[in-house]
């Protein structure tokens, strides 16, 4: 049975086709910031799943990552660590580097944000090849943390995303085709 909560944040998510390229409906969830009610929900929904589960770090995927983690970061008594875009963190870094439709994108973590043995959330707005949170879980995994599961409001159905994660678990609010 569904949390009757999801129907209201599925419908707060806009679909824009074609953008930022022909073919693509994008999932926009600016417009679901908008309804304080929906945001709370979606804040509420992760916080009630993850409260009590031992968890330290919540790591959250630039640039939407950074919306949904902090909340649910203070909410759970974790600390927030930012999976940024290469060349963007100041200090030492590890990178992880992945696959794009053409070409490959990097992802980088400050050294030192998390410590082995430490228990992580991955965060972010949207899972579609798995790509980018796939290189997240590796950052994390590469210095010995934990990732209990990977989180986000909307999975893309038939792009094998979930696949990509292998044994780890993936938890969503809302599918989209
Ligand atoms: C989107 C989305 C995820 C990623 C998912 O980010 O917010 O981070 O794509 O795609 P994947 O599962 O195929 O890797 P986008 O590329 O729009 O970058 P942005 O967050 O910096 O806008």
């Amino acid at each position: 049975l569904q949390d009757p909560r999801i129907a209201r944040i599925s419908s707060a998510i806009r679909v824009i086709p074609d953008f930022p390229k022909p073919g693509i409906m994008f999932q926009d969830i600016t417009t679901m910031l908008l309804d304080t009610k929906a945001f709370k929900d979606t804040i509420d929904l992760f916080v009630e799943r993850y409260r009590d589960k031992n968890i330290s770090v919540v790591a959250g995927v630039e640039a939407r990552g950074f919306i949904f983690g902090p909340p649910i970061a203070l909410a759970i008594g974790a600390k927030f660590v930012p999976m940024r875009k290469p060349n963007k963190l100041p200090g030492e870094v590890i990178s992880e580097e992945y696959s794009l439709e053409y070409g490959t994108d990097k992802m980088e973590m400050h050294v030192g944000a998390v410590e082995a043995g430490e228990r992580a959330l991955v965060i972010d707005d949207l899972i579609a090849t798995g790509g980018t949170l796939c290189a997240a879980v590796k950052l994390l995994e590469r210095v010995g943390v934990n990732v209990v599961e990977c989180a986000c409001v909307i999975e893309l159905l038939g792009l094998k995303g979930r696949e990509r994660l292998g044994d780890r678990p993936l938890f969503v609010l809302v599918n989209a085709t």
